[in-house]
C-alpha cells in the first residue's frame, strides 16, 4: 500500500472511531457520505459513545429489518427516557404503529393498508397533477422561487391532507406540527425543541379529535381514508379512539417531511447533475427509475432504529439483548456491496433495491403515494422549464435524520441570477 493511500485509511479509520451521532459537525450535515464509507469499512458495527451501536452496511439493515424476531420495533423503553413517561410525545410515538411489535402493530399495519387502497390512490392522481399545476403557474409568474416553500413542501400537505379529507381553510397547521413533532425524533433534542413536540402534539390530536367526530356524523365515500378507518370501528378488533388519533397523527407526519425531502432531494440532485437532467428530458420514461435513485443516493429517512431481543453476531460483533441500534439507511444505500459505483447518480439504475422505504413488517405503508408524488412533480417540473436552475444558495435543514433542504432557490429564466435573500449557509 503506498504511504498515500495508508494515510488515508489511517485518517477514515480514525474518522469511524470517533464517530458520536450525538454529536455532528456541520461538515456532516453538509455531506456525511464519507462518514458513512469509513463506519462501512472499519465500523460496520460501531459502538457509541451511549453505549448503543450504529450500522451502516447494506446487507446487515436488510437482515436486521426483515428479522422481527431477533429485532424489535418497539421504543418505549427509549423513548421512556428521552421523553418522560406520560409526556405527549410519548404517548404519541409509543402509540405509533410504526414503533411497535406484533400483535398491536399487526391489528393497526391491517387497517391503514386496507385504507390505503388503489382506488384512493387512483383518485389521488387527476388532483395531484392540478395541484402541481397551479403551483407551476405561480412560479412561472414570479420568475423565481424557493423550490422547497414553494413547491417541494406544498405538494404533500394537500396530498395527505386529502386522502384524510381535511377541510383545505384547516391545512395551514399541519406542516408546523409535523416538523415539531418528527423534529423531536432527532437523536439529541433540547428543552425547547421537546416543549415544542408536546404542543404540536396535544394541539393536532384536539384538531383530529374534532374532525373524527365531525367524520362519525358525517361519514363520506369509499376513498376517504378516515371514513374507512372509521368503518373499522366495527371490525373484530377495533383501534380505540386513543389509538385512531395517534395513528392519524403518525399518518399525516409520515408523509410530510419524507415526500418534501424526496422532492426537494431529487430536484438539488437533477439540477446538480446536468447529463442525468438532459437524459431526463429527453426520456420521460425514466422517470420512475429516476425517483428510485433520489430515494437511493439521497434517502430522505436516513435512520432507524429497532432493539436486540435475541443475541445475535453481525459483523463479528456480539449482540445481546437490551442493545439499541441505530440503522443507517444513507450509508446502506451507497454501499459498494449492494450497489455498483454507489456514489455515482445514475438515473437509470437498475436493479435498484435501496433501503429507502426500509423492508419487512414494517416496510413504508405510504411508499406508492411517495412514489406518485414524486414522479409527477418531478417530472412536470423539469419538462414545463428547460431553463430551471438554481440561484442563490441553498439551506439544509441540519437533521440527520431527515435529509433534506429548508430552502433551494432557484429561477426559471436567465433574467434573474442573484444570491437568494438570505445569504449561504444553513439553518
Ligand atoms: C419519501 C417518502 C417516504 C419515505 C422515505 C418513507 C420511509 C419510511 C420508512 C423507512 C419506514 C419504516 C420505518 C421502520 O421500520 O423503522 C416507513 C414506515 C411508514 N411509512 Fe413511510 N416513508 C415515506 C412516505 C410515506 C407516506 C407518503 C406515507 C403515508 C401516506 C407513509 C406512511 C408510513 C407508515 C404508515 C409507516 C409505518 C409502517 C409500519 O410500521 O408498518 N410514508 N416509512
Amino acid at each position: 500500500m503506498s504511504d498515500i493511500s495508508s494515510i488515508l485509511n489511517e485518517s477514515a479509520r480514525a474518522l469511524a472511531a470517533a464517530f458520536d451521532p450525538n454529536c455532528l459537525s456541520p461538515g456532516f450535515y453538509a455531506d456525511p457520505y464519507p462518514t458513512y464509507s469509513a463506519l462501512r469499512e472499519f465500523a460496520p458495527v460501531h459502538r457509541c459513545p451511549d453505549g448503543s451501536y450504529f450500522l451502516s452496511r447494506y446487507a446487515d439493515l436488510d437482515r436486521i429489518y426483515r428479522d422481527r424476531r431477533a429485532f424489535s420495533a418497539d421504543k418505549k423503553a427509549v423513548f421512556g427516557s428521552k421523553y418522560g413517561i406520560g409526556s405527549p410525545l410519548y404517548e404519541h410515538h409509543t402509540t405509533s404503529l410504526v414503533f411497535n411489535d406484533p400483535p398491536y402493530h399487526t391489528r393497526v399495519r391491517r387497517q391503514i393498508v386496507g385504507a390505503l387502497t388503489p382506488h384512493a390512490l387512483k383518485a389521488m392522481e387527476p388532483k395531484l397533477i392540478a395541484l402541481i399545476d397551479r403551483l407551476l403557474d405561480r412560479i412561472e409568474m414570479h420568475g423565481q422561487c424557493d423550490l422547497i416553500e414553494d413547491f417541494a413542501a406544498a405538494i404533500p400537505v394537500e396530498i395527505i391532507g386529502d386522502l384524510l379529507r381535511v377541510p383545505h381553510a384547516e391545512r395551514d397547521p399541519l406542516r408546523g406540527w409535523s416538523l415539531a413533532i418528527l423534529g423531536a425524533l432527532e437523536p439529541v433534542l433540547d428543552a425547547e425543541q421537546q416543549a415544542r413536540g408536546d404542543v404540536a402534539v396535544m394541539e393536532f390530536v384536539d384538531y383530529l379529535r374534532t374532525l373524527i367526530a365531525e367524520r362519525r356524523k358525517n361519514p363520506l365515500g369509499d376513498d376517504d381514508m378516515l371514513t374507512r378507518l372509521l368503518r373499522e370501528e366495527q371490525a373484530a378488533e377495533p383501534l380505540t379512539e386513543h389509538e385512531l388519533l395517534h395513528n392519524c397523527v403518525f399518518l399525516l407526519n409520515a408523509g410530510h417531511e419524507t415526500t418534501t425531502n424526496l422532492i426537494g432531494n431529487g430536484l438539488h440532485l437533477l439540477l446538480t447533475h446536468e447529463n442525468e437532467l438532459q437524459r431526463l428530458r429527453a426520456a420521460p420514461e425514466l422517470i420512475a427509475t429516476t425517483v428510485e435513485e433520489c430515494l437511493r443516493y439521497e434517502s430522505s429517512n436516513q435512520f432507524g432504529n429497532r432493539l436486540v431481543v435475541e443475541q445475535v453476531e453481525i459483523a463479528g460483533t456480539t449482540l445481546a439483548p437490551g442493545a439499541y441500534l441505530t440503522l443507517c439507511i444513507g450509508a446502506a444505500n451507497r454501499d459498494p456491496q449492494g450497489f455498483a459505483d454507489p456514489d455515482r447518480f445514475d438515473i437509470g439504475r437498475t436493479p435498484n433495491p435501496h433501503l429507502a422505504f426500509a423492508v419487512g413488517a414494517h416496510a413504508c405503508a405510504g411508499m406508492s403515494v411517495a412514489r406518485l408524488e414524486a414522479r409527477c412533480a418531478l417530472l412536470r417540473i423539469v419538462q414545463r422549464f428547460p431553463t430551471l436552475a438554481l440561484a442563490g444558495h441553498p439551506f439544509r435543514s441540519n437533521r440527520a435524520r431527515f435529509r433534506g433542504f429548508r430552502v433551494l432557490p432557484a429561477k426559471i429564466g436567465n433574467g434573474y441570477g442573484g444570491a437568494w435573500p438570505g445569504g449561504a449557509g444553513s439553518v
